[in-house]
């Protein structure tokens, strides 16, 4: 018997390619684990009509523990024509399974690491007083709400009749009242209280852990006076127990200014579901972008790690595989924190940074090439091949 179950969705596209990668390194570096592989994704909307098949549900209830690589989804009329002949007309709607598992385990934290591994050529760089070129060491960590506000899927085209008078109930309304149903979209912003405070209160419980000096609340406030405000004031109430970590607060517009000036001052970020999405890409953009950013979603009982990025379809088929599967390996070492194996974590993290520092064996990305089999004869590193590198240097 191992020491853990993992349930592995592999999904779409490259994940079915970066998701094996990070299963070697966790083997290599010693993690004692089982892994059950899952369905999810489009092809398995195509195949049953449904991306987020029981069987998988019922793996992640049962195991807790999920590594999960990318999916594919496409726009509404896509849906309908690549769905199996003999399951058109049933009603069958295509939903996205992320979100959907992001509701139905509650998996309202989403941490999203955003660091600098010195000597990566894609790294952020800036202009100094002098007219010389620093790389600031950015060390930033968003936690992002992962279940409400506006992805809380509460939204209308046409609002039905209730709603609108509901709406109207609010003097601001009047600003729409010749305006026809019809031609209204309404999508909802709702923050509950404690959705809030899990989110600020594990922000600050991880600046706490992993000593960090401040925790920034990213909203805006002064205009989206109820939604952001609830997320400032139970931020602010929740500060009182951290005396010992600043609480800083900055708009969502101004940080993704301040993003580009001073990103290397940011530690812990905590903010709603779209902005938390929003300034978490921006800092990974910062820091080698989506060859490099990994994500934890976090529930009370069950817990979810995955690299940012999509299913990259036009390099699903390229052999050999060209994707850097750095952020889905770094996705496994948030696992293996989650579950409390920091000292392999560590270990994995420390022989990234050798290999990335070092700089003989780099992905496509890394060397600014574009994406294609001919990378790989202008010296670019297959994903095999990194992969194998990092796990030399473990
Ligand atoms: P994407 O993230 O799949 O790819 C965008 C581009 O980023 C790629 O063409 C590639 O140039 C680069 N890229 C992505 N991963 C990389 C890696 N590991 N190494 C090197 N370069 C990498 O986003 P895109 O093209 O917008 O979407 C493709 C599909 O993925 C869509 O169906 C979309 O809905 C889905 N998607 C799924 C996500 C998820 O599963 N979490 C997130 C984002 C998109
Ligand atoms: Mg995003």
């Amino acid at each position: 018997m191992s020491a853990y179950t993992i349930v592995t969705m592999p999904g779409d596209g490259i994940g079915n390619i970066v998701l094996p990668e990070a299963i070697r390194v966790l083997d290599a570096v010693g993690f004692d684990a089982t892994y059950i592989e899952a369905p999810i994704g489009w092809s398995y909307w195509c195949r049953e009509g449904n991306p987020l098949p029981d069987r998988t549900i019922e793996l992640l209830q049962q195991y807790k523990l999920g590594l999960f690589g990318a999916i594919t989804s496409k726009p509404k009329n896509r849906a309908m024509e690549e769905l199996a002949p003999e399951l058109r007309g049933k009603g069958l709607v295509y939903y996205s399974p992320i979100v959907k598992m992001r509701q139905l385990f509650n998996l309202d934290i989403s941490i999203r690491p955003c660091k600098t591994f010195p000597g990566n050529p894609l790294n952020f760089i800036k202009r100094d007083s002098q007219g010389g070129i620093f790389e600031p060491q950015i060390d930033a960590v968003i936690f992002r709400q992962n279940t409400e506000g506006l992805y809380c899927g509460v939204e209308w085209t046409n609002p039905p009749d209730q709603v609108r008078a509901a709406l109207e109930t609010h003097p601001k309304m009047a600003a729409f009242k010749n305006t026809a149903s019809a031609d209204l979209a309404i999508s909802t912003r709702i923050f509950t209280r404690s959705a809030c405070q899990r989110i600020c209160q594990a922000a600050f419980e991880y600046a706490r852990t992993c000593h960090y000096p401040s925790v920034t609340v990213c909203e805006k406030p002064n205009v989206i006076r109820e939604t952001s405000g609830m997320m400032e004031e139970e931020a602010r109430k929740i500060a009182q127990h951290f005396p010992d970590i600043q609480l800083w607060s900055t708009n969502i517009d101004a940080q993704m200014m301040w993003l580009t000036k001073n990103p290397h001052e940011y530690g812990v970020i905590v903010a709603g579901n779209m902005f938390g999405d929003i300034i978490s890409d921006g800092f990974a953009g910062l820091v080698g972008g989506l060859g490099f950013a990994c994500s934890a979603n976090i529930g009370h009982d069950v817990a979810v790690f995955e690299p940012t990025h999509g299913s990259a379809p036009k390099y699903e088929h390229l052999q050999p595989s060209i994707v850097n599967p750095v952020a889905m390996i770094l996705a496994a070492c948030m696992l293996l924190e989650h579950v409390g194996e920091t000292d392999q974590a560590a270990r994995i993290r420390t022989a990234i940074a050798k290999v990335i520092a070092a700089g003989k064996v780099r992905t496509y990305d890394m060397k600014m090439l574009k994406g294609g089999v001919d990378a790989i004869d202008k010296g670019a590193a297959t994903t095999q091949d990194m992969t194998k590198t990092i796990i030399d240097h473990l």
